[in-house]
Parts: C-alpha cells; structure tokens; sequence
C-alpha cells in the first residue's frame, strides 16, 4: 500500500457529500414507514453458510465476488454482499416464517468482489425492504408500487421498470429442460462464461450480455410458456394489478435476476442517466432457506443502490430540497476578547444554534475572509469596546446592516431574526 487512496472499488464520503445521503436515507424512513415498515440493523458480516444457502452456490456472488474470511476463532465468515439474506435470518428468530406479515426496511454497506466501473463498486450502500410472510400478487404489486413511490420522492424521472416470473419451485425443472434442450444446439457458439453457465445456472444464460451470445438468447423459448397454469395466473395477476395501479411497466422475457432465491415476480428499474450499470434497484419474491432451520421463509422485496441514485439525480439535474444549515460566525478583536468570545460561542450552541469561530489570533479583515468563505448568515463582532459596554454587534452578511445588541439579549435577537 503507497497511496492515501482507499482500495479499489470503494470510496471516501466527505461531508459535503453527506447531505446528499441524509436526504435519501430521510426519505427512505419517511416513505417506507407510510407502508407500515421498520427499520432494521443487522451485522455487516455474517456466516458464510447464510450466503451460500439463501444466494445458491451458482451464482456469479456465490462463486466469484464474496469477501469471505476466517476468524480468530476458525468461523466462516462473509461480508454481506447484500441484505436480504441476513434479514432472512435475524427474522428466523420472530414469526415472521409462521406467517405472520413482517414488513422491514434497511440500509447500510454492502460489498462485492466486482470489477470495479462506473456505478459498480466493490463497496457499496443499498437501501431495501423485505416484505415477509404473506405470498399474494397484491404483495408483490405494492413493493412495486412502493419502490416507484420512493423514486418519485427522490425526483427521479424517467426511470424504466421491467418485470418478469421465474415461476414457482415446480416450474423449475421443466423450464430448465427446456432451456437446456434448446441451447444445446447454440452453446458451442457462445462465451466462456455461457459455457459455465450452460452447467450450472442456465438461467442467467439468459441475461448475458456479449454480443456473441445475443443472436441464441433472442431466439430461445420464453420459460414461462413451460410454467403450471396457477403461476402463469399469478404472474397474470401481477401485471393487471399494476396497470390498474397506474404503474408503467414491460415485461422482459430475459430478466432473470442473479440470485437464486428468486420465486414468481421479479423486477428492476433501469435508467439512461446511468452507463452500462444501469440498475438503480433491482428486486422480486423469493424463497430463503436458512442454514440451521428446517423451514423457509418467503418475502417479497427490493433493493436500490444508494451511489446509482444519487448519480441518476446528478444526470436528472434533479432539485432536491436539501436544506443548508444556518451559521453564525464569531469575529474577536484582540486576545481578551477572543477568551470571552470562546464562552460566548458554547453558549449559544448550548442554545441551539450554529457557530463558527477563528481560534486563533488573526486579523479582522482575515476573519471576515473566512466568514465568507463559509458562507454564513451573520457575523458576531466583539472586541474590548463591546465588552467594555455589555454589547456584541451583529452584521447581517446579507444586507451588509450592523446592529449592536445587548450581551443578554443576543441569544432571543439571533434567534427570532
Ligand atoms: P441486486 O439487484 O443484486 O439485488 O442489487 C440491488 C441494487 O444494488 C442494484 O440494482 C444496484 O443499484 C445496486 N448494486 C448492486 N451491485 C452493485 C455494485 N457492485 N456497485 C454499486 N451498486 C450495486 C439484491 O441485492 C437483492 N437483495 C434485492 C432484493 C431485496 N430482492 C428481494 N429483496
């Protein structure tokens, strides 16, 4: 390591940053709490069993992209590369697998070994709901819905939102058959990665993206015309539902999603304000197995990456009502005053206001300097005069106006102007 940079495929957040963030995750607990969630905090690094079970052992997660280490204690460990399936099993200890509806909400760091590119990084924030305990398309219909509401509160425009089934745990065998009868004819023209796939997860055959492997995708047989007829109702269902619900969706035969634990919907908003990342969130029902319990437990949910949101409202120009916190700045002129001034500014933050304050001996012209720079609302001038007669003078950065105010009555003045 010879460098200040973190590592790669991560990122330092600074504090003009932040707000940015605070704004998302505000409307994320104000928008999902509307639908009767929770917030919930489970740890950043779980068993790796809870991965490998809930994710599948085939997946491009599974296989290629976990942090995954021993501890002290010889324990297998992972850093979670997303939320759902430690939620899964922090909920194993409620009743949310007896059935009993569980409606929670989470966000934090998550982290993949990926190839780190625009708006793909190897840590990375998600925001996600799960949904657990109750297997309905109206369920499914107002994650959705929820999901559209919460890009509508982030003024996000023009996002795209693709839906498809994967089908029940019946309809896996014969869809697979199929797709297997049908690519065992194209594979030998395909990529490496297909090859692979063709073995382990033909599923995400489909949603390869060389341009070698386009011409057989495009051709292959949509697996839901294998499906049983109840999951085709209740993918029916789910697209009527969302019309009548006003939604605008369409209805891609080759969204597959990475993750194994995918059952019935799926579903996930694209936008062109991103590259070739171009998921903003990305979700659907599932089915999890959790290492150490004979049950499983169903949901429904989604997650959305925090960085691609906030790089779809920079490429929206989106106006975000993102207040800037009001400062006073505190201007001394000469030692004694700034010892009294050093009071002064406790106080009035005991008081609940916001003050900033040169420490050091520096000119009034330099002080002026930097209250400007930090773009405060007013400046608080006090020297051995002031003292002297129980006053401070006030000036108001804005008008230029300066008025001299009595000591005591400096915290009511600041705050009532
Ligand atoms: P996912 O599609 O793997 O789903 O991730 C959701 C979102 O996280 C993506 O749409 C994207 O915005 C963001 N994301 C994923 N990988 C990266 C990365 N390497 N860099 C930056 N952003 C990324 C899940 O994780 C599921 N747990 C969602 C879910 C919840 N399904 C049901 N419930």
């Amino acid at each position: 390591m010879s460098s200040y940079l973190p590592p790669p495929g991560t990122s330092d957040i600074f504090p003009d940053e932040i707000p940015r963030w605070n704004f998302i995750e505000s409307i994320a607990r104000k928008t999902f709490s509307l639908y009767g969630y929770g917030e919930i905090r489970t740890p950043v690094f779980e068993y790796s069993e809870v991965f490998k079970k809930s994710i599948g052992q085939e997946t491009e997660v599974v296989q290629k992209e976990m942090y995954s280490f021993e501890d002290r204690g010889g324990r297998e460990l992972t850093l979670r590369p997303e939320g759902t399936a430690g939620v899964m099993r922090a909920l194993m200890e409620t009743d949310a697998p007896n059935g009993v509806e569980t409606r929670v909400w989470y966000l934090g760091p998550m982290f993949r070994g990926e190839r780190p590119a625009a708006g793909r990084k190897r840590q990375f924030h998600q925001v996600g709901v799960e949904n657990v305990g109750k297997t309905s398309p109206e369920h499914d219909v107002e994650s959705i819905s929820m999901l559209m509401h919460f890009l509508e509160e982030l003024k996000i425009s023009d996002s795209k939102l693709l839906i498809n089934t994967r089908g029940a745990q019946e309809d896996k065998v014969p869809a697979e058959k199929a797709l297997r009868d049908y690519f065992s004819s194209h594979i030998d023209k395909m990529c490496k990665d297909c090859k692979e796939r063709f073995n382990k997860n033909i599923w995400r055959i489909l949603d390869c993206k060389m341009p070698e492997c386009q011409e057989s995708i495009r051709l292959s047989p949509d697996v839901k015309d294998f499906f049983t007829t109840s999951s085709k109702d209740y993918f029916k269902k789910v697209t009527e539902l969302l019309t009548k619900q006003g939604i605008s969706y369409e209805i891609d035969n080759r969204l597959v999603r990475g993750l194994d634990y995918y059952q019935h919907t799926v579903f996930e908003v694209t936008h062109s304000g991103l590259g070739a990342q171009n998921a903003i969130a990305g979700g659907g029902r599932y089915s999890i197995a959790v290492p150490g319990s004979s049950k499983s437990i169903s949901g429904v949910g989604f997650a959305a990456g925090v960085e691609r949101l906030i790089m779809v409202q920079d490429s929206l120009n989106a106006k975000l009502p993102i207040l800037k916190d009001d400062f006073i700045f505190i201007a001394s002129l000469g030692e004694n005053a700034r010892e009294k001034n050093f009071l002064l500014a406790s106080e009035l933050r005991k008081n609940g206001l916001n003050v900033l304050m040169e420490l050091e001996a520096r000119s009034m012209k330099a002080q002026m300097r930097s209250a400007d720079k930090d773009h405060v609302s007013k400046v608080l001038i006090r020297g051995d005069d002031e003292i002297s007669k129980n006053t401070v003078i006030i000036k108001d950065m804005k008008s230029g106006n300066q008025t001299e105010v009595a000591y005591s009555e400096i915290v009511k003045y600041l705050k009532l102007s």
